[in-house]
């Protein structure tokens, strides 16, 4: 009994730590948004909300050939082919997908 207690209780705190390093990403994600997306695209709101949540999913696959795809012949492809885009693609798809359209989420500012 106090073994599986113990169990439970470490699964609770591994838990909490996963929830707090998502959050952090989706943070991250939205910075990098801000800086490198709000330009060409407007505030966080409006750019999440421009994909739905599988949308932005399968859009950072495979190294985010969707998300390029989305971006060649556009002024928005040298960006995207960059080393900045390379670097955040993972932070970005956090927060995109937490906000994607169908989420029902809105961040609270940005
Ligand atoms: C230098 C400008 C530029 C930057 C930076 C840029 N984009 Fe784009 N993006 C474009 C252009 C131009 C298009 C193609 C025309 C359009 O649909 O607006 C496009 C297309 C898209 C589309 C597809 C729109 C549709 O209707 O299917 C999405 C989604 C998107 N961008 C998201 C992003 C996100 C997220 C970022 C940041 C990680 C980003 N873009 C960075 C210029 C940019």
């Amino acid at each position: 009994m106090k073994k599986s207690t113990s169990l439970l209780l470490a699964s609770v705190v591994a838990m909490g730590m996963f929830a707090s390093t998502a959050n952090a990403d989706i943070k991250k994600g939205q910075k990098a948004y801000l800086k490198q997306c709000k330009k060409c695209h407007g505030n966080g709101t409006k750019g999440a909300a421009m994909k739905t949540q599988d949308e932005w999913a399968a859009a950072f696959a495979n190294d985010g050939a969707g998300f390029k795809a989305w971006h060649k012949g556009t002024k928005g492809e040298k960006y995207t082919n960059g080393k900045k885009f390379k670097k955040y693609a993972p932070h970005l798809k956090d927060f995109l997908y937490e906000y994607g359209s169908d989420s029902g989420n809105v961040p609270s500012c940005g």
